[in-house]
């Protein structure tokens, strides 16, 4: 029924209240630690703060609503999401394949924390990952990943886990739901950080879990309530007060992106551009055939780390900072955090300034 609907009407949409005369219709949080009991557990749906909280519950209902899924839940961060979902897949013994281009962090737990634990941790680049993932048990993709922005083909990669008992979850933090919806093509979990676009103003740290499968949502609550990876309620009732906001800023953050990938791939001081909607990015047929949109995120590669630091300098719109999504369009050199890539390599995130005063600013930096 939801797709019917545009990217902000569906936003607006997901974060609705119910509508009860004399109600406010913006939701107040509920920053409760405990609540009032009754003789009858059934009867009261909240009883401490790590279990459940009534601000969660209408979060993650929009976030549900969002990926296309029957439940989600919310997490203290991106990470405290994915990490909770690996603990609870990868057993020792099991055979794990993580992204080798994706967020640095994911493949450091992965290789130092549940490689010694007995998971069997492999490490694929995303353009290798269907054949890497032929015998795997457990599959992490990120698709665009993160920095590199190569996609997969996610479809194949679920058809494939399924044909083999494997469980394929994707790190939907580049694309976002608006971009694209992985449980559509076929993957068993959505794991993603709300702290980039879907909150979109760089002030809160979030992320989540969604998924069709209840009995893996159920242990997944479980590892949440023993680990205590919450969110607070006033940070949920932020990131619901910006989800009704998030399609629209989505919208001008990879118009944005799309503007100056084009600009850019044509600039005599920027020596390649990886965006999946330039036509002729390598990934572009396969975003093509699974994201309704490409992304506020784009990939440069200047002469030198010099390079980037007087892009920024110059500028009077860019700034420069790690994380992406937000409503100001930011530079990070990401050689600064280990990724592989040369020490001009830049990501550029987007923000929902005017097209034209964006490029014009970035144009004149670049010289
Ligand atoms: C693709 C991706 N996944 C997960 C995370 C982790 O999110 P958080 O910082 O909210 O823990 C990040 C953070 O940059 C990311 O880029």
């Amino acid at each position: 029924m939801d797709g019917q609907y545009g990217d902000s009407t569906r936003s607006v949409k997901s974060v609705a209240s119910e509508a009860v005369p004399g109600q406010a219709v913006a939701p107040s949080p509920v920053p409760a630690s405990t609540f009032h009991l009754s003789s009858d557990p059934s009867d009261v749906p909240d009883s401490y703060g790590r279990s459940s909280n009534p601000t969660w519950r209408h979060l993650e209902s929009a976030l549900a609503q969002l990926e296309g899924a029957p439940s989600a839940l919310a997490f203290g961060s991106g990470m405290a999401a994915i990490t909770s979902v690996l603990r609870v897949l990868a057993k020792p013994g099991h055979k794990l394949v993580v992204p080798a281009d994706g967020y640095y962090q994911v493949r450091r737990y992965a290789s130092e924390y549940l490689a010694e634990q007995g998971v069997m941790v492999v490490q694929a680049a995303t353009e290798e990952m269907c054949a890497a993932s032929a015998d795997a048990d457990v599959v992490l993709a990120e698709s665009p990943a993160n920095p590199g922005l190569d996609v997969v083909d996610l479809h194949r990669l679920a058809l494939q886990c399924r044909s083999r008992g494997a469980t394929l979850v994707v790190d939907n933090t580049t694309a976002t739901p608006f971009g694209q919806q992985p449980l559509s093509l076929g993957a068993d979990v959505v794991v993603a950080s709300a702290t980039k676009a879907l909150s979109g103003h760089s002030d809160l740290l979030a992320g989540y879990v969604a998924s069709a499968h209840t009995d893996l949502m159920a242990e997944v609550e479980r590892e949440r309530l023993h680990s205590g990876a919450i969110l607070g309620a006033f940070e949920a009732w932020l990131l619901m007060r910006s989800l009704g906001t998030a399609g629209l800023r989505f919208e001008r953050q990879c118009h944005n992106a799309a503007a100056l990938a084009v600009a850019l791939h044509a600039h005599p001081a920027v020596r390649a551009v990886r965006y999946p909607g330039l036509p002729d990015d390598p990934s572009h047929r396969i975003a093509c055939a699974q994201m309704k949109r490409f992304g506020g995120l784009i990939a440069v590669e200047l002469a030198d780390a010099e390079a980037v630091h007087s892009l920024v300098e110059r500028s009077v719109l860019l700034i420069a900072s790690t994380s992406f999504g937000g409503i100001h369009t930011s530079v990070d050199r990401r050689a600064r955090w280990g990724d592989d890539v040369s020490d001009g390599f830049a990501r550029i995130s987007l923000g929902i300034e005017d097209t034209d005063d964006l490029i014009a600013d970035i144009e004149q930096a670049l010289g």
